[in-house]
């Protein structure tokens, strides 16, 4: 699904009308039957619709004339000068008029009269402002918006819940405490926002019959992946396959008192269907390691040759989990990005060491794939956490441009970026929020990229897929863990193969 601004709303307009000739009531026409279908009117009868005077306003009107088509009580509340409507929103206005449907131009006088109106229906519908909010809201919009909170029944909000900027995901002031959001053609960037999510209720987004070349002209090249990508992207086993088909893999991992985490990696990447893996390790996990590892190889970090001669063979590799922030490990990164040319997949301590290094970043464009979660991004950039939560897309987008490499800043709603095409990953729940998580999904990521996909692809993928598995167990589990999720990999991945 793809995501946009406030500015690719007015792109597509623009396009629609100037470039295509496709009036713009034809596009609200399609808004208003596509937000309709959402009205629930199988189980509503009394509606009150508040609109401004801009074309959100219009898409309301319109739902005003649909409900009053199918026998529903509707009642009309305008707010905002009516001389500057939008020339859309007037022909709806008009046809409202003309039907004699009840409207109500909104004043400081009649403002107990729309409170008494709300209290008797069954859904308020909030168009008051969407897009185009452009400033803090004030005055008589603010009560007609507090007023609108203060129903007990059901609120929808067409497009975004007035007073959210759809670019920013800012609250200008004050903003409708949605049930329900039916969007337009796209999910709103603001939206991504942690604040705003509990004012938007449940997102739908309708599409409103843009052609796809307009919507691919003016793609922003930022999406929520869908189970469509993730298909296209699992490779199809084919009966002449050998295990070399779907990749040597190595993971660089553990040490005293972190064996889990090499375990952990490694299993991950032998159950998402890597033809080899080696776990490569001190002595110590080596020894423990061996005895849980069935599938996988090991190998002693400290044997050199060995160690070169291995990764040097390597479709990927997988490195940090449980490694120790230290000097020798910053040497073995340094030591595998100098002999490989392969990708490079960093997470834990491993991305520890970069905060200092970014020199081995510089020097190895577009091999490598970090994964931090919100902590070790604030220490990677030197931004503060609650800066790069609230601008988690940005701040991602400006870190995989300037070294390009891929981040997945993980959180809610992860983040995938190469700088240029972003995906934000809808799976995943706090149930999985327990140690070796990351160590699963670095030994995921790692699997995919040894079998082939492309570095982008195998990380979006490996995010959505980690994620899926932690949601259907989650239905029964109270916590999900790292081994959970592992033994459940091959069963999912299959799922998926198309
Ligand atoms: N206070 C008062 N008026 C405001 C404020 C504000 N804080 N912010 C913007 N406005 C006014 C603008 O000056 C304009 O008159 O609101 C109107 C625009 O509001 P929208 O209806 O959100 O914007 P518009 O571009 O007309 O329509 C975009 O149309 O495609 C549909 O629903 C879809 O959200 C989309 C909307």
């Amino acid at each position: 699904m793809r995501i946009g601004t406030s500015n690719s709303t007015k792109l597509l307009d623009n396009a629609c009308v100037n470039e295509y000739k496709i009036p713009l009531i034809v596009m609200m026409e399609n808004a208003v039957l596509a937000a309709f279908k959402h009205m629930d009117i199988a189980n509503n009868q009394k509606y009150v619709i508040v609109s401004g005077v801009g074309n959100n306003g219009g898409d309301g009107l319109g739902i005003a004339r649909q409900l009053k088509a199918h026998g529903k009580e509707v009642d009309v509340f305008i707010v905002g000068n009516i001389e500057k409507m939008s020339e859309c929103s007037k022909i709806n206005y008009n046809i409202l008029k003309a039907m004699d449907i009840s409207t109500n131009i909104i004043d400081k006088e009649n403002l107990d009269y729309l409170k008494s109106k709300i209290k008797n229906s069954d859904v308020v519908v909030d168009c008051i402002f969407g897009t185009g909010l452009e400033r803090d809201i004030k005055g008589i919009y603010y009560d007609v918006i507090d007023i609108i909170n203060q129903n007990k029944n059901k609120t929808y909000s067409i497009d975004v819940p007035s007073g959210i900027n759809a670019t920013t995901g800012d609250i200008l002031g004050i903003c409708i405490d949605a049930d329900k959001t039916i969007s337009f053609e796209f999910y709103k960037r603001g939206f991504l926002k942690y604040a705003t999510k509990e004012f938007i209720g449940e997102v739908i987004v309708e599409h409103i019959g843009i052609p796809k070349y307009i919507l691919d002209k003016y793609d922003d090249k930022e999406y929520i992946t869908d189970i469509e990508l993730i298909k296209e992207n699992i490779k199809i086993k084919n009966k002449f396959s050998f295990k070399s088909d779907f990749g040597k893999v190595a993971i660089f991992a553990g040490s005293r008192g972190f064996t889990g985490a090499a375990y952990i990696a490694t299993q991950a990447a032998v159950k998402s269907g890597s033809g080899l893996t080696t776990l490569i390790s001190d002595s110590y996990v080596q020894n423990i390691a061996s005895q849980k590892l069935c599938e996988a190889m090991t190998l002693d970090i400290d044997e050199d040759e060995k160690v070169k001669k291995l990764i040097k063979g390597c479709d990927a590799i997988g490195f940090g989990c449980g490694m120790g922030d230290n000097e020798v490990t910053y040497n073995k990164l340094e030591y595998v990005l100098k002999n490989t040319t392969c990708t490079i997949i960093i997470d834990a301590d491993g991305l520890n060491i970069l905060k200092q290094k970014k020199e081995l970043l510089e020097n190895n464009p577009d091999r490598i794939i970090i994964t931090p979660h919100l902590g070790e991004m604030a220490r990677l950039t030197g931004y503060p956490i609650d800066y790069i939560r609230d601008n988690k897309v940005d701040v991602a987008k400006e870190f995989a441009k300037k070294y390009k490499l891929i981040v997945l800043l993980k959180g809610y709603e992860t983040v995938i970026t190469d700088g240029e095409y972003t995906y934000i990953n809808p799976t995943g729940n706090a149930a999985m929020a327990n140690g070796g998580m990351g160590d699963t999904l670095l030994g995921i990521i790692t699997s995919f990229v040894g079998q082939g996909m492309t570095n982008l692809m195998a990380t979006v993928c490996g995010a959505y897929i980690h994620g899926y598995i932690g949601d259907t167990l989650s239905k029964k589990l109270y916590t999900v863990n790292a081994t959970d999720i592992i033994s459940s990999i091959p069963k999912i991945i299959k799922f998926f193969q198309k």
